[in-house]
Order: C-alpha cells, then sequence, then structure tokens
C-alpha cells in the first residue's frame, strides 16, 4: 500500500453539471451547479450546496421553490456562463427559455433535456454553504431523450464536471445490482 494523506476538501470522484433555476424577484436566474446529488427516494428529494452569497439563493429563499436542469453536452459555453456570470451583475433570464411547471415560481430551462422542479423541504446552514434539500414535484424531459418512459443517459449527454473540467459520459462498464454477483 502507497498511500499519501492530503488535506481534507470537499471531494468527490465525480459530479453532475446542472442548472439551478429559480425566480428572483419574479425573474429567472440560472446557476451552474455541481455540488448536487439524490437525497431521498420516497419522497423523492435531490439536493445540492449552494454558497450562501450566490444570487440563486435570495430566489429560493422568497419562493420556496427552484429547479433543476440537465444542461446536455451541446449547451456547455450556456451552461458554463451561468457558472461565472452572477444575476447580480447581469440578467441571465435570457440564456434559455424559461417555462413553468406546476410549482408555477420555478423556472425550467426549455433547452435542457430534464428539468426537475422542487419544492423547498429544508435548507440546511452547513458553513459557507446552504444544503438545499427539495422535493421532487414534476419532472419534465423531452420526449426524444426517454426510454421506456425514463431518462435515457445515452439520449441526454449529460455533462459531468470534474476536476475544473467538463468530461462527457464515457462507455458502460457493466451492469449495476448484477456484475456482483459473479463475487465469491
Ligand atoms: C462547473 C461549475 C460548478 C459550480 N457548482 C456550484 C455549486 O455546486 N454550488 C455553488 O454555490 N456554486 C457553484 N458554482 C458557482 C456558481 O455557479 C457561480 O458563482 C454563479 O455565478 C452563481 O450565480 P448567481 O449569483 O446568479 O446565483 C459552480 C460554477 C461552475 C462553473
Amino acid at each position: 500500500m502507497d498511500k499519501i494523506t492530503i488535506d481534507p476538501m470537499p471531494f468527490m470522484s465525480v459530479m453532475p453539471t446542472l442548472l439551478v433555476g429559480a425566480n428572483v424577484s419574479g425573474k429567472p436566474n440560472y446557476m451552474t451547479a455541481a455540488w448536487a446529488t439524490v437525497a431521498c427516494m420516497a419522497p423523492p428529494m435531490v439536493c445540492v450546496a449552494i454558497n450562501k452569497i450566490r444570487f440563486t439563493v435570495q430566489g429560493i429563499l422568497e419562493n420556496k421553490t427552484f429547479s433543476l436542469n440537465v444542461s446536455s453536452a451541446d449547451q456547455v459555453i450556456k451552461t458554463d456562463y451561468c457558472g461565472i456570470a452572477s444575476g447580480k451583475n447581469e440578467d441571465k433570464s435570457g440564456v434559455f427559455h424559461s417555462f413553468y411547471g406546476k410549482l408555477q415560481t420555478a423556472p425550467l430551462a426549455e433547452e435542457c433535456p430534464v428539468n426537475i422542479e422542487c419544492k423547498l423541504f429544508e435548507s440546511v446552514d452547513c458553513g459557507s454553504h446552504l444544503l438545499i434539500i427539495g422535493e421532487v414535484a414534476g419532472i419534465h424531459a423531452d420526449r426524444d431523450c426517454l426510454t421506456e418512459g425514463k431518462p435515457d443517459i445515452a439520449k441526454i449527454n449529460p455533462i459531468i464536471y470534474a476536476q475544473s473540467t467538463y468530461y462527457g459520459v464515457g462507455s458502460e462498464i457493466a451492469a449495476a445490482f448484477s456484475v456482483g454477483k459473479q463475487y465469491k
């Protein structure tokens, strides 16, 4: 064994690249986020760690709703832009066309193949960041990104984030919940 101990940091191997949508003072704003994952299965919940200083936070706390939008590789420029420009200084409402689902106040980015509308369940103050936990109120997906009614990663072509770089989805390695049966 040859391991080196490195300083603590919020490390994860790979992360998704999403757009958090929120209405701030009635206007849509989209912010790029990679620190996001699933929080619960029943009820269905997702979560995202957002720095308290982000403009987006104002909108989430104001409306108690937000969205997570899965952008695809061909939207990488717009997606990165939403992660370097703040709604405090620039109007990002026109970067994507917005539509609304049943929550009415969570803007959804039309160009993104999958849109998840969320009702704020809890905001956990972790220090620099709030862990924003949302109950999934509805999912909207482009028809051509579905296989048997479920979002299909191969069709969505999402952006993976790691080490300040965007990656595409690689090739399949093995079937989950299955290949492990070969152990023993
Ligand atoms: C790839 C990428 C991932 C990011 N992930 C997060 C994140 O998970 N949480 C966060 O608070 N900021 C994250 N940011 C930074 C915000 O997107 C950025 O500060 C943005 O300008 C905030 O927009 P707003 O002020 O309009 O809310 C990320 C930026 C990039 C480029």
